[in-house]
């Protein structure tokens, strides 16, 4: 049972879609529950969006117990609106929690509150094509303790923000530097967990990589420095001239992209032979040059899919294919949001529609 607060409706429709950007505007209304080892998760409540008051010794600012996950709301074009596989989000956001060694939530109770928000800040899906309503899950340690053990106390909780496709191009190929000096995730580590740490360590890569004129990450594994992991924001996949299209397995050390396992099954829906495997950094830029491999992309949530048409690892750089995006992507990205915006049949059952016309 979720408890609705009153809540002062600020208009949505006044953020021009060339504005939006990724994640810089917010809903006015936001989920919470608490967690209390003695008393289970409680408190589920629709309220405004408002700052979350902490104790400066909560865990989550000590130890970083934080985990978070990523969703869409669609626009349709009747005007209801989709969300896309929020369950596999919720499974995913406890696999986090499980890792992490964090309380798990009722998944009932998480899509529940998705799509009760999602209802209620109806007005915030955007229309402009390609945009979309942003659903934002995130749990952290709320404890106030400086030792390093599971916490007692936990807060839940979920917002929304209108956004544009996380790269501002859109669907215009994107630039992929390769560290040399970092890696993000080892097996065993966090990697396959969406935990901020993962991202923080990433941030000195990525500003690296956008001085030297590349717009994302590409990490190679933690041992052996040789292994494709995955990109800062989002899953990669690569397409052979044989319509091969090969993915790094899931590891242990990558996320369990929700976006990769939809793309995976329309790839072999397409006639694509499919396979998950450990993929070699170098063998990829040799299949690159020898045109073997004609077009690597990547996928997320917030990425959809994304065209990598340039690769840069040690002040060299290889052009995958004519540097453009290539018709596998393209016709990924056309039947994936297809279903998503409810633009064409949904023959997997990926979608729920939220109805809100009146
Ligand atoms: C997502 O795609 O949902 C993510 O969490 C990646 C984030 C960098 C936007």
């Amino acid at each position: 049972m979720i408890t609705s607060l009153p809540v002062t409706e600020t208009p949505a429709d006044q953020i021009p879609a060339q504005d939006l950007g990724f994640g810089l505007h917010f809903a006015d209304r936001m989920f919470t529950q608490r967690y209390l080892r003695t008393r289970g998760w409680h408190e589920a409540t629709i309220g405004p969006y408002a700052p979350i008051t902490l104790d400066p010794a909560a865990q989550a600012l000590h130890n970083g117990q934080m985990i978070f996950d990523g969703t869409k709301a669609y626009r349709r074009p009747d005007g209801d609106i989709n969300l896309f596989r929020p369950e596999r989000n919720a499974q995913r956001f406890n696999r986090s929690a499980a890792r992490m060694g964090m309380p798990e939530v009722p998944e009932a109770l998480h899509v529940e509150a998705i799509r009760e928000l999602v209802r209620l800040e109806a007005r915030w899906v955007p229309h402009a094509p390609q945009t979309a309503l942003y659903i934002r899950p995130v749990m952290i340690a709320t404890e106030k303790a400086l030792s390093i053990r599971a916490p007692a106390e936990y807060l839940h909780y979920i917002i929304l923000s209108p956004v544009a496709p996380y790269f501002a191009g859109g669907f215009a190929p994107i630039a992929v530097h390769v560290p040399h000096a970092w890696v993000r995730a080892v097996r065993g580590g966090t990697g396959e967990a969406k935990t901020p740490g993962n991202y923080a360590g990433s941030i000195v890569a990525t500003e690296e990589a956008t001085a030297l004129g590349y717009q994302q990450v590409l990490w190679l594994d933690a041992l052996e420095r040789r292994y494709v992991d995955e990109v800062g924001a989002m899953n990669i996949a690569f397409v052979y001239a044989d319509q091969t299209l090969r993915t790094p397995e899931l590891s242990g050390a990558i996320l369990h992209g929700v976006t990769r396992e939809s793309v995976l099954v329309l790839a072999r829906d397409m006639g694509l032979d499919v396979r998950e495997e450990r993929i070699d950094f170098f063998a990829v830029c040799e299949d690159i040059a020898a045109g073997r491999i004609t077009e690597v992309f990547g996928m997320g949530t917030g990425a959809v899919i994304a065209p990598v048409g340039r690769l840069g690892y040690q002040g060299r750089d290889i052009v995958v294919g004519d540097g453009q995006p290539g018709p596998v992507a393209r016709a990924l990205h056309e039947t994936l949001t297809g279903i998503q915006f409810g633009l064409r049949p949904d023959p997997y059952g990926w979608t729920q529609t939220i109805r809100v016309r009146s």
